[in-house]
């Protein structure tokens, strides 16, 4: 039996699932009275029964008494789910989002002594062999998507509830990614070993897991030809893709049943498309607020209120541009969640509506537990609506987090998550304009320190495992829904604040979650470090968690434990200025961490790195759109873009933004060269020089510690505006469409800027513009869709243009006004609103 090699404890305690209880106990004793409860693996053994509920789903009945059921989920989307007790759990997950329309595909079905084919409308197919049960998955082209390895079959356990099952990889070298957010090295998870628990991990060594989030959701890709599966269970969870053997991978749960999606990545075998059908499954982010894509500050914790005028002024003075500062927990008093200390913050309502006049929103944190204090309202409330986590005995389940004694609300019960949700109406009417929910794992502090050194995996740091939850209807303990705890506490944060305000878009950052918690919530990376290791993980850890479907994502810039050198925050605030999520913030007791807190010719390259961001921000804004719509990630890994170009399989130290910008930041140390990897399927252009950069080849650059290497793709149209100092003041200021030169002759690029209220709901009816583009070898056309009146169009930029060309037109006139910059090959040329085509003749 595998078992995590990294936990120094096991997290398993051994005992019947409930569900095996209720559906086998005599069956189990039986089998339990000749069996050691360590070694009762099972088999699925033969089929003996098919049976067709639906056209497009078949249910097994077999000899060990478990069932299965396999279904065409969705056009490209195969759900596979085992039962060993023989009984289906209820149909329900807190991943799926279920306001989706799905596609019921028809399929036809046949079966021999030997196997039973279910197949899809477009010829891809799922063959069960009979004796004994095993699965193949094949694509519409008959190629094997994914089969069982015949040597290590499904196994289950009704002693202990766990099951496993082992899959045969297309080779040695296909690789994996995805399983959200992960401090482990290196881009592919192929060979290593990895556990979803949801664990509090104060500043993480690289190799640490688990940690704070659990998305069992991978990609597997070789030869350009991808699949992807998500194992539906929120128990603790395992995958080992091929560590124990390069032949195969296995995964399995402690509990739970074998429920796992595959999704085929239809014709195309792409990751673009598992990624589509995933976000289908589990949800997208909805469009957040222009102002969370702005800069962010934080620091545990900027108190008392002088302090936090005092930061917000610091930017400004300094022209730094900024949009959020963060209250971290010093803010309440002595802990206690949605009160303030009135010695700190005499005055809330007026330091927040000062920020707001300046141009800051502010966040708070909220942690989910509650202080046990008879006079403290929150608390005798929530006890008397009963909506507070129990022991399995009754009595309230009390564990000491930051007010020592509290007791948390437990988020599976919709009446629990209204009533907590209902809290920030307070907050909401002082004017905070976020919520920050951590410690949701949930963590819990050790009260009796029996081990030293502090293990990281101490069962004693979460509830425990026995504790009831009741499961929206499917009562079980802490086993089944630890994993889900923090994204249901985000969930009740996003709910309730869209409920007390309906015209705003809530902001959620969570550190603990699930897949699916992109519906409800931003995520960070947590306790990170400030070390040049930990920066360097930030691109493998990022991109991995954006195609795991949740698309606002950020590390602490400057790394939240310990004190970075000031190289070390810039290089960081410049790697991170284009991250979906761009926020600092760090541990009080190291020193100050602001961007101007390094000298000043710190202060300056990290002013730079932040107006970059804010250049950028309309074509981010538009990656947030097509992201809601299509479950597009903001932020990209290489591969992702080029599957078909092998040499981007590992790379970790790069990462796109959009389909169209490759940024490739400096991760280490004293690094004033770098080799930069430019894929093949696109020409590049260097963003600053306007070269044209070879693709198919490592280049080595230039990178001075004042300069963040960007490429953009030949042919691409991206937004961006002049520098502003926060997002209230983008209103004014005009988008320039930069056309980046070098499309290949014949071909038609098309982009959209989209553009709307950067608050609110409007965008879902009429409120909303789109700038089409259509960009041809010579020329751009341009075409408003929609009415809201944007930002203006006020120039288009040419990107990478060698010479100035004979002539310019704009709407077929020959225009003079237009600048060309030879030493950075561009050409500049004004346009305004009613601009529909500009043409170039070299
Ligand atoms: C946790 C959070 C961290 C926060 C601290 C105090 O360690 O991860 O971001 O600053 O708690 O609230």
């Amino acid at each position: 039996m595998v078992k995590c090699e990294i936990s120094v404890i096991n997290l398993k305690s051994i005992s019947f699932t409930k569900r095996a209880v209720v559906f086998c106990s005599f069956f189990c004793a039986l089998l339990l009275s000749h069996v050691p409860a360590e070694a009762a693996w099972r088999p699925i053994g033969n089929v003996t029964r098919v049976t067709r509920p639906k056209p497009n789903r078949i249910v097994m009945d077999t000899t060990s008494r478990a069932k299965v059921s396999v279904e065409f989920f969705d056009i490209d989307v195969v759900r596979i789910r085992i039962a060993p007790t023989g009984v289906f759990e209820r149909d329900f997950s807190y991943a799926i989002d279920y306001s989706r329309d799905r596609h019921t595909p028809s399929a036809t079905f046949t079966q021999s002594a030997r196997e039973a084919v279910l197949k899809n409308f477009n010829g891809a197919a799922v063959t069960v062999g009979k004796t004994p049960y095993s699965v193949r998955i094949t694509d519409e082209s008959g190629a094997v998507v994914l089969e069982g390895d015949p040597r290590h079959p499904t196994l289950f356990d009704n002693t202990t509830g766990e099951i496993r099952t082992s899959k045969l990889r297309k080779s040695e070298v296909e690789t994996y990614y995805g399983f959200g957010e992960k401090a482990l090295t290196g881009m592919s998870r192929d060979g290593q070993y990895i556990v979803n628990w949801n664990t509090d991990t104060f500043a993480y060594k690289i190799g640490t897991d688990p940690i704070y989030q659990s998305i069992p959701f991978f990609y597997a890709l070789h030869n350009g030809r991808t699949y992807g599966l998500y194992f539906n269970n929120t128990f603790r969870t395992w995958f080992d893709m091929g560590k124990t053997s390069p032949e195969r991978f296995s995964f399995g749960a402690d509990g739970g049943e074998l429920d796992y999606f595959v999704f085929t990545g239809g014709k195309e075998r792409s990751p673009k498309k598992v990624l589509q059908d995933y976000a289908k499954l589990t949800g997208t982010t909805p469009q957040p607020p222009m102002w969370a894509l702005g800069n962010q500050q934080s620091r545990w914790s900027y108190y008392p209120e002088s302090r936090v005028r005092e930061i917000a002024a610091g930017f400004r003075s300094r022209k730094i541009p900024a949009d959020v500062i963060y209250l971290d927990i010093d803010y309440m008093d002595g802990y206690r969640v949605f009160t303030w200390d009135k010695q700190r913050f005499p005055d809330p309502l007026k330091m927040i509506t000062d920020l707001k006049n300046d141009g800051f929103k502010t966040v708070v944190i909220v942690d989910p537990g509650i202080k046990v204090a008879p006079n403290y309202s929150i608390y005798s409330e929530g006890k008397s609506e009963g909506i507070f986590v129990k022991n399995p005995d009754g009595t309230e389940l009390n564990k000491d987090v930051w007010p020592k004694a509290a007791a948390f609300p437990d988020f599976t019960d919709k009446k629990a998550r209204e009533w907590f949700g209902a809290q920030f109406k307070k907050h909401l009417d002082e004017g905070i304009a976020g919520f920050w929910t951590d410690m949701n794992e949930p963590a819990t502090f050790m009260t009796e320190r029996t081990e030293k050194p502090e293990i990281v995996y101490h069962p004693a740091k979460t509830f425990p495992l026995d504790t009831p939850h009741a499961g929206d209807g499917l009562p079980d303990d802490h086993r089944r829904y630890h994993n889900v705890y923090g994204m249901q506490m985000a969930r009740s944060t996003f709910e309730g604040v869209k409920k007390l305000t309906p015209e705003k878009r809530p902001f959620v950052l969570t550190r603990a979650g699930f897949a699916g918690v992109q519906r409800y919530s931003a995520v960070w990376t947590g306790d990170n470090y400030a070390s040049w290791d930990h920066l360097a993980l930030t691109i493998s850890m990022l991109t991995n968690l954006s195609v795991s479907g949740v698309p606002f994502v950020g590390a602490d810039v400057g790394g939240f434990a310990e004190m970075p050198s000031g190289e070390l925050y810039a290089r960081w605030l410049q790697a991170a200025a284009l991250t979906p999520f761009l926020r600092s913030h760090s541990v009080g007791w190291v020193g100050n961490k602001e961007p101007w807190a390094f000298g000043e010719d710190f202060t300056r390259i990290n002013r730079e790195s932040i107006e970059l961001r804010y250049r950028f921000l309309p074509y981010l804004y538009s990656l947030f759109r097509e992201h809601e719509r299509t479950g597009e990630p903001v932020m990209r890994p290489l591969w992702y873009e080029f599957p078909n170009d092998k040499q981007t399989y590992l790379i970790d130290d790069e990462y796109m933004v959009g389909g169209d910008i490759l940024v490739a930041p400096v991760v280490r140390q004293g690094m004033t060269t770098r080799g930069i990897y430019l894929p093949t399927g696109a020409d590049w252009i260097d963003w600053w020089t306007g070269e044209k950069i070879e693709s198919g080849k490592i280049h080595y650059l230039q990178t001075p510690i004042d300069r963040l290497p960007i490429f953009v793709r030949a042919g691409a149209v991206i937004p961006t505006q002049p520098v502003i100092q926060h997002t209230g003041e983008m209103q004014n200021a005009a988008v320039t469409l930069n056309v980046v030169a070098g499309i290949t002759p014949g071909k038609i690029e098309k982009s959209a800027l989209f553009q709307d209220a950067g608050e609110g709901y409007g965008y879902r009816s009429s409120e909303w513009r789109e700038i089409r583009t259509e960009h041809r070898s010579g020329s751009l056309k341009i075409e408003p869709f929609g009415t809201f009146p944007g930002q203006k169009i006020e120039y288009i930029e040419v990107v990478g243009i060698s010479q100035r060309p004979r002539e310019v037109r704009v709407d077929g006139q020959i225009v003079e006004n237009i600048e060309f910059d030879n030493s950075r090959k561009r050409l500049r040329i004004k346009i305004d609103e009613r601009t529909r085509e500009v043409s170039l003749v070299r």
